[in-house]
């Protein structure tokens, strides 16, 4: 076997076989999520009245989310973003949270909220809120556009929350699998076994 031939097989091994999005399980509508969002952007804008916040989205899942949420939210804003090893490929987690990439701007003495995609085991998140502890923010609260609860490894939970789902795996409105599937508009749910396999 020469060397181009290798090294297909091997991509043919790690990179997950296409399942396409209009075959799965639509989970939450466009109009359901708009709906949601919008009821929480207007309950961040009567908690933070006459405060000014920062944003921190949790790259790359909450890009969407955040940018929905920031334009139903009244109060003076700002964004900022975090990096955090994922999932990768597998779709289990591994554990382990690092910092990829930290917050741009001091936070010091701001009122902070932290948007997530998913709470799902809550290791990202409870590592996310010690580390932006340490800044010593004004206040910090946990937006999550979906919440898994029966995953949970560690007691944490968000102050506002989109939906509350059972335990399975999702994609769609900047969520992922193996990097697929962020730009769907709706949220669906990815097939334990995708279909011919
Ligand atoms: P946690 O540390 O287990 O709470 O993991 C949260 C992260 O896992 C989320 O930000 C997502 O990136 C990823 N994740 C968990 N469940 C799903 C899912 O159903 N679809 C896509 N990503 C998920």
């Amino acid at each position: 076997m020469g060397p181009i031939s290798r090294y297909s097989t091997r991509m043919s091994l790690s990179v997950p076989p296409y399942v396409a999005p209009e075959t799965m399980d639509v989970l939450f509508s466009t109009a359901q999520i708009s709906e949601r969002v919008k009821a929480i952007g207007k309950q961040i804008s009567e908690d933070y009245k006459g405060h000014s916040i920062v944003l921190i989205g949790v790259l790359k899942g909450a890009a969407i989310f955040l940018s929905d949420l920031a334009r139903s939210i009244e109060v003076d804003n700002t964004f900022d973003f975090v990096a955090v090893s994922s999932y990768g490929r597998a779709r289990v987690s591994s554990g382990a949270v690092k910092l990829i990439k930290d917050i741009d701007n001091p936070i010091e003495g701001k009122h902070v909220i932290i948007v997530e995609d998913i709470l799902d085991t809550g290791l990202t998140l409870s590592y996310l809120r010690g580390l932006m502890l340490q800044h010593k923010p004004a206040s910090l609260k946990i937006a999550t556009c979906l919440d898994k609860p029966e995953r949970r490894l560690v007691p944490i939970e968000a102050d506002y929350v989109g939906f509350k789902i059972p335990n399975r795996f999702v994609i769609g409105y900047g969520m992922d699998y193996a990097e697929r599937y962020r730009g769907v508009e709706d949220i669906r749910i990815f097939p334990e076994t995708p279909p011919g396999h």
